[in-house]
């Protein structure tokens, strides 16, 4: 299903800074009649308020707590698409002497995060026929040793993300599964990615692919590459239409 953001109401958790802030300078560029910063520190979107004026609207909202993410959802019940950006990466192996509490905490934040808001805005969501877009990552098909925890809950907010495409696919809603490789923000720079692409490239390919109706998006050129070898895994296994 293609949406476009000119004229619609988005909100975007983790609008503050990195690739959630890029997402909110997008779709204001395209058009977007207001975003509603979801962020648990309010002060930390003044810049974007000094910018954008009354088309962006702070909310606090932490995706770790579900409470904060049903009142969240009432207090945004005109939004048409949903970004879920919000996320954390801790390093860890499997060997890691942290590695279950990186685990613990990455499966909060990056998967029941995602169950949470999904959740919350769903009912809003199909009232508006509108549209949730999950940030997972090129970790969600591939992991890497150093940073297996966070790879295990992008896989797992992937395969949730398929799950929903299908039942929100009932409701008139569309989902795009966004994946990126190495991004340049402060998550990039604490992962030790060097010259890593600008978050624009995410935001502006996420504006394209709702315009498409795609359910994948790769946007940068490592990502690309992943795709160019997923592809055939995908069209016959993830997108074709199979029972069990
Ligand atoms: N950068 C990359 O290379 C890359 C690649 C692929 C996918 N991604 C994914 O893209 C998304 C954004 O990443 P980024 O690089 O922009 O990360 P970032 O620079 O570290 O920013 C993370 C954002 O998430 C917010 N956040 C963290 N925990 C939260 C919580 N409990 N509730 C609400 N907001 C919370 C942060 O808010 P605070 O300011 O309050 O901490 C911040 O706004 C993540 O899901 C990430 O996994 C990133």
């Amino acid at each position: 299903m293609s949406i476009s953001v000119n004229n619609k109401v988005a909100l975007v958790t983790g609008a503050n800074r990195g690739i959630g802030k890029a997402i909110v300078e997008s779709f204001l560029k395209h058009g977007a009649k207001k975003v509603y910063l979801a962020v648990r520190d309010p002060a930390s979107t003044k810049a974007l308020e000094d910018q954008f004026g009354s088309k962006v609207v702070t909310l606090r909202a932490d995706v770790s707590d579900a409470d904060s993410i049903k009142q969240l959802a009432k207090q945004a019940k005109d939004v048409d698409i949903v970004v879920n950006n919000a996320g954390i990466m801790r390093l860890a192996s499997p060997l890691s002497e942290n590695a279950e509490e990186a685990l613990t905490q990455e499966l909060d934040i990056n998967v029941f995060g995602l169950l949470r808001v999904a959740n919350a805005f769903a009912e809003t969501l199909e009232a508006n026929k509108g549209a949730l877009v999950q940030l997972n990552s090129i970790a969600s098909i591939k992991t890497f040793a150093d940073m297996s925890t966070y790879c295990a809950s992008k896989a797992a907010s992937y395969s949730l993300t398929q799950g929903l495409k299908d039942k929100f696919a009932e409701k008139g809603v569309s989902v795009l599964s966004v994946h990126p490789g190495p991004i340049a923000t402060d998550m990039g720079e604490s992962a030790g990615f060097e010259d890593a692409p600008d978050a624009t490239l995410v935001s502006e390919g996420i504006v394209t692919a709702l315009e498409n109706g795609d359910f994948h998006l790769f946007p940068d050129e490592l990502a690309k590459q992943f795709e160019a070898a997923y592809q055939s895994f995908s069209d016959n296994i993830i997108t074709a239409n199979l029972s069990v």
